[in-house]
């Protein structure tokens, strides 16, 4: 039987209740495959990776190794939360690696937004790898591959593998647990994990994170002025009910600046891009009618509270002709 095919008959996880059956069954087949050997997990504090990390902190606790990198392309609070949740609550046994100036050395002056992804993959596995190294009896390797993953690989649209990419000789046993599930499943079982709330229901954040929203070569100010109007907009969405209703919001921070006035003094700052939108597969998109007055309120908090910004604009670019992300 092919373990990667979902079996027609596999109820579609809705339920608390469903979702307590999977969590017993996947416990006890963890401890089965594991043992009393070592498991090594990236966790990015995706929901993905969270959900195989609770699982497999439940069945079989400190044996498993989770590695965050904090590649400094994070929005605000959630390295932070990371390890809240998983050292402070959980009680894992979590790395915390502090990459930020590595991964923002490297990319410095690099424009090319397909570099700039280059660059973020194959130095996550750079440190990923190194880290694996400072362990020393690791027989596996867990992944937050879902079923979408598998099925988007067979048809050759796209390698899932999260850490794919290691040395020959640093090959592991993949742990899976989550691969035969949908989106929707993995959230319900996250849920029932006793995982937060903000961590479950997370909006689409792309691999490569914030760095594809800084344009153009990355540079700090910049990074620090989209992490926090980013953190404004997600604020704003969640007091006024949009928070769960818009499928991807976020900022973007274009690489030129305009003229402005603040104080009665000539200012010369970057603008903020608000994108809202709303889709199914992310093949197309529409745009969400924010309200006005909620557009302005934005404006100002984000105009005053964000160094470095004095203007704010929405993209109203459904997709297509815009693709959702600006790089
Ligand atoms: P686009 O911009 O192509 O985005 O309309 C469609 C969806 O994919 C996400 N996205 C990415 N996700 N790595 C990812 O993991 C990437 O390099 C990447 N680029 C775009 C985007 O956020 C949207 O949800």
């Amino acid at each position: 039987m092919d373990t990667n095919v979902r079996p027609e008959t596999m109820e579609r996880i809705t339920t608390p209740e469903l979702a307590r059956t999977f969590i017993a069954e996947q416990i006890a087949a963890l401890q089965a495959q594991i043992g009393d050997k070592k498991v090594l997990l990236a966790l990015s504090g995706g929901v993905d990776s969270s959900v195989v990390a609770a699982l497999l902190i439940k069945a079989v606790g400190k044996q498993l190794v989770c590695v965050h990198v904090n590649h400094g392309l994070l929005r605000k609070g959630e390295p932070e939360q990371v390890v809240d949740v998983f050292r402070n609550q959980m009680d894992a046994n979590l790395i915390y690696v502090d990459a930020v100036d590595r991964f923002l050395d490297k990319l410095a002056g690099v424009s090319d937004p397909e570099t700039k992804r280059k660059i973020i993959g194959a130095e996550f596995i750079r440190v990923f790898e190194e880290e694996a190294r400072k362990q020393s009896d690791i027989k596996f390797l867990a992944q937050g591959t879902i079923y979408p993953d598998i099925l988007e690989s067979a048809d050759g649209i796209k390698a899932h593998h999260n850490v794919g990419g290691l040395p020959e000789d640093l090959q592991f046993e993949l742990v899976e647990p989550v691969k035969l599930l949908y989106k929707d499943e993995v959230r319900v079982v996250g849920k029932e994990l006793g995982l937060p709330d903000n961590m479950v229901y997370r909006q689409p954040f792309p691999g490569p994170g914030l760095g594809v929203r800084c344009l153009g070569a990355i540079t700090r100010d910049r990074l620090e002025a989209l992490r926090e109007s980013d953190a404004i907009l997600r604020e704003e969405f969640a007091k006024n009910g949009l928070q769960g209703k818009v499928w991807q919001y976020f900022t973007i921070v274009p690489d030129f600046k305009s003229t402005g006035i603040r104080d009665g003094k000539r200012t010369f700052d970057w603008p903020v891009i608000i994108r809202a939108v709303n889709t199914r597969d992310a093949v197309t998109a529409t745009v969400e009618d924010v309200p006005f007055p909620l557009l302005q309120h934005i404006t100002a908090r984000i105009t005053a509270e964000v160094p470095g910004v004095n203007r704010v604009l929405y993209d109203l670019t459904p997709k297509p002709s815009g693709t959702i992300e600006w790089e």
